[in-house]
């Protein structure tokens, strides 16, 4: 498979200089100088607004005022989704109803959504890191961008769309879904830019060859994915058959949305966190302790400028690994999250996250990024099934020797066993938003 790298395309090209926001341009010292008064606001505004984090810093023992420098913040506690479930609906926010331009909810699996809310101020925030990503990402005032995250509640589709306006850019607000209409409105709008969960771009490419229209003829240069795990694999499966650069951009409702972080498409290296604007810390998952730069561990979030809903480390359940800035050298970057505490399996006492396996099917001759897990019960233990399509077109003898590849380089680089079952093209349920790719059907 070749990359993308190779292939001449007009954008990919870094944003001149004075394009930036300043804060992108300033150097580390003079960022955290803008950090810690923000944080000491946000801590006194939490602590003065907030029942829930009143009681919590309360009980800790610590004040607003014992932050004094940015290092300090380890010392208050940490805060939970099931703390926004426990304050459901609006008992975390910090401001008069009145002051609540916009309220968005995380659907979860189970039990009450999460809800958030931002003042005007917190939506025009959004909308400055949502327009800085598609920037960085390569998009310019005038673009087009086909925006098939979904509108409602989740924070993808207006997050995205107030960004690509406040960029300049002509916003298509497409949402996710009927998949044929999208290849026409892209066939017809020639958007320069695509906004989608890769899961569901992996749909929208199908789709295309479905229709027996190359996907490389389209206009698209780029595409912006997140809002689910991916991997290097996957960027190389997306660049090839779509020939555009895809570019990785992260967030969470309870931080505000996409826009959090965002990686820059001349260098492809992990994602730039808008640090004027949010603090990560990296934690041991189990014990919460602080880790340094450089090793891999829990995310937190604290926001720094945000109104309605104050977030003070926020753990995201999201394992990552802080690293030096690159093409923003003052602020630091976040390496690809490739797995949630939460999508861990553990299999026999092994842990074994989904990406894992996706780099292994799509590095596999024969087989397509379609694959399911599904667990069950087998006996006393649990069992792992791949369950994965064939790629179009592959030779029925190959279907046999690449679940037996599959299986053989799971047992070597993961270390367990699985087994393997290969279905005829387009027999699994696509996505058309997140992607729920374990099935999980153990006996209680
Ligand atoms: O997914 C916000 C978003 C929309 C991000 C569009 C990017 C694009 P939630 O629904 O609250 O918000 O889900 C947040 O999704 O904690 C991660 O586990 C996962 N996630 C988001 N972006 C990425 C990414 C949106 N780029 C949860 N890579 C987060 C891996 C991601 N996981």
């Amino acid at each position: 498979m070749t990359s993308i790298l190779n292939s001449p395309r007009r954008l990919g090209e870094p944003p001149p200089d004075d394009q930036l926001d300043p804060a992108e341009r300033m150097p580390a010292d003079e960022l955290r100088a803008l950090q810690l008064p923000r944080l000491q606001w946000t801590l006194r505004h939490a602590y003065q607004n907030v029942p829930h984090y009143r009681a919590a810093f309360d009980a800790t023992g610590v004040h607003p005022d014992d932050c004094r420098e940015l290092a300090d913040l380890a010392k208050f506690p940490a805060t939970t989704k099931a703390d926004l479930r426990d304050n459901y609906p609006f008992g975390m926010f910090a401001v008069p109803q009145e002051q609540v331009r916009r309220i968005h909810a995380s659907s979860g699996t189970t039990g009450r959504p999460t809800v958030v809310g931002y003042t005007a101020d917190d939506i025009d925030t959004w909308a400055t890191v949502m327009a800085r990503s598609i920037r960085a990402a390569g998009g310019r005032p005038g673009h087009k961008v086909h925006n098939a995250y979904g509108y409602g509640l989740f924070t993808g589709g207006l997050g995205a769309h107030y960004g690509i306006e406040k960029l300049g850019a002509t916003a298509i607000p497409v949402s996710g879904g009927m998949t044929a209409r999208q290849i026409q409105l892209i066939g017809d709008f020639r958007p320069e830019i695509i906004m989608a969960t890769p899961s569901y771009m992996l749909t929208i490419i199908d789709e295309f060859e479905r229709q027996g229209i190359d996907p490389r003829s389209s206009s698209l240069q780029v595409g912006i994915f997140g809002a689910e795990p991916w991997t290097e694999q996957m960027r190389l499966e997306i660049e090839d058959r779509m020939d555009i650069h895809a570019v990785d951009i992260y967030g969470l409702s309870e931080v505000m949305g996409p826009g959090i972080s965002q990686e820059c498409v001349e260098t492809k290296d992990g994602l730039h966190i808008w640090e004027d604007h949010f603090y990560p810390e990296v934690v041991g998952p189990l014990d919460g302790v602080p880790l340094p730069d450089g090793e891999q561990g829990e995310l937190l979030f604290t926001s720094l400028t945000k109104q309605a809903l104050p977030i003070i480390r926020y753990r995201t359940r999201d394992l990552t690994t802080l690293r030096p800035g690159t093409a923003r050298p003052g602020m630091r970057r976040m390496d690809k999250v490739t797995g949630r505490s939460d999508d861990m399996i553990i299999l026999r006492g092994v842990n074994v996250f989904p990406t894992q396996i996706e780099e292994i099917v799509l590095r596999t001759p024969g087989l397509s990024p379609h694959f399911q897990l599904v667990l069950t019960t087998a006996g006393r233990m649990d069992a792992l099934a791949v369950r994965v399509e064939a790629r179009p077109g592959a030779p029925a003898d190959r279907r046999d020797a690449a679940a037996r590849e599959l299986v053989t380089v799971v047992k070597d680089t993961v270390g367990v066993s699985v087994s393997c079952e290969i279905v005829d093209p387009g027999t699994l349920e696509r996505s058309v938003g997140k992607l729920q790719r374990l099935l999980d059907r153990r006996q209680r």
